[in-house]
């Protein structure tokens, strides 16, 4: 028994870790263990041997036991301990560099044009950009052999032999998203449509591809009075100073009359700065809705009327922050992300600035 004790205490006491721990316990006091085994043989003592050798084994697996658990609670602190010192870790250290990205111009100019008009009350709708003809032209008063077709160089989307679907265009301007929000919301209607639009154009200040913002009010009693006052608010609100503006009568087939509006500037050294100086600079066609406009758009002409205007997104994004090629802003230069772009936490609103 004496063996027995030394055996087993030796091999607990060096146990690595608790799976030789568990296998020592099943050799030793298991139900078929060696402790257990002799136990079994008490039966066939004589009750004089039983009372010595009884009490004998049952003290000696108790030992065992708890010498297994000893060593079982040393064997996990020790890996406890083993752990906080692989483990640490230094929670002051500054955080690690990431990689970060910028809010593009567009993006930026597009969010503080919407502040400035929602806060009047224009809703933003939407559009598809590739459209077909009548949203884009007929619906317009543009119809098939009007000059303006092929004055906005038109992108025409491939047709295969004998697909008789009406023709379809990459939208030339954000014009359509009128009609569609006046057949879906009827009047009153005050909207207004950003968006990408393309055009066969390419030069420093054109691109294919550039982004519109188009403005909608319809109602009982709306005049070239509200087109303007909203127009100068509008300026005067993104480019943070009062801006003058100028109305030049024009002509657009959706509009009837029709004004472009030029925005007061100063042209110094190259440079233009807008809301001062004598100096005029057009950024924005405009005009109240056609009859025939507002007829396809399912609004009755004798009760309803409204304008409409359209600008350049991103021209006015060149104004705004002095940016002088139209076609850097689709380069995918980083030098050029990060020069001109904006941090995603620099959100603009009108009580925060834009
Ligand atoms: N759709 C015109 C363009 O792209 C702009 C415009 C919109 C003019 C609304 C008048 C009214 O040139």
């Amino acid at each position: 028994m004496d063996d027995l004790r030394d055996k087993y205490l030796t091999a607990i006491a060096g146990a690595a870790d608790e799976s030789a721990l568990e296998s020592l316990r099943v050799t030793a006091v298991g139900k078929k263990g060696e402790v257990s085994l002799k136990m079994r043989e008490l039966g066939k003592m004589t009750p004089e041997e039983r009372q010595v050798a009884g009490p004998a084994l049952n003290a000696l697996k108790d030992e065992i036991n708890s010498a297994l658990a000893a060593k079982k609670s040393a064997l996990e602190d020790a890996a406890l301990d083993a752990r906080l010192r692989d483990e640490w870790l230094d929670v002051t250290l500054p955080a690690r560099q990431r990689p970060q990205g910028t809010i593009h111009p567009v993006s930026q100019v597009t969010e503080e044009v919407t502040a400035i008009l929602a806060d009047m009350g224009f809703a933003v709708a939407e559009g598809p950009q590739v459209e077909t003809d009548w949203y884009n032209f007929d619906a317009l008063n543009i119809p098939g052999h009007h000059p303006a077709r092929t004055e906005m160089d038109t992108f025409y989307m491939a047709r295969a032999e004998g697909d008789n679907r009406p023709p379809h265009v990459l939208r030339t301007h954000t014009s359509p998203v009128q009609i569609r929000s006046m057949l879906d919301q009827g009047a009153p209607i005050r909207i207004i449509c950003p968006g990408r639009v393309y055009r066969a154009d390419y030069d420093q200040t054109h691109t294919p591809m550039f982004h519109q913002v188009e403005g909608l009010a319809i109602d009982k009693d709306i005049s070239m009075a509200n087109l303007k006052w909203v127009l100068e608010e509008f300026f005067s609100a993104f480019f943070g100073t009062k801006v003058k503006t100028r109305f030049r009568a024009s002509h657009f087939p959706f509009t009837e009359p029709s004004a472009e509006v030029d925005i007061q500037c100063s042209w110094e050294g190259g440079t233009v700065k807008v809301g001062e100086g004598d100096g005029w600079l057009e950024v924005l066609g405009s005009g109240m809705v056609h009859p025939k406009v507002l007829e396809a758009g399912g609004i009755d002409p004798s009760q309803w009327q409204g304008f409409a205007f359209g600008m350049g997104i991103d021209r006015m994004a060149m104004l705004k922050y002095g940016i002088p090629d139209l076609r850097a802003f689709f380069d995918s230069d980083l030098r050029w992300l990060r020069h001109y772009g904006f941090s995603s936490l620099a959100v603009p609103t009108l009580h925060g600035g834009l």
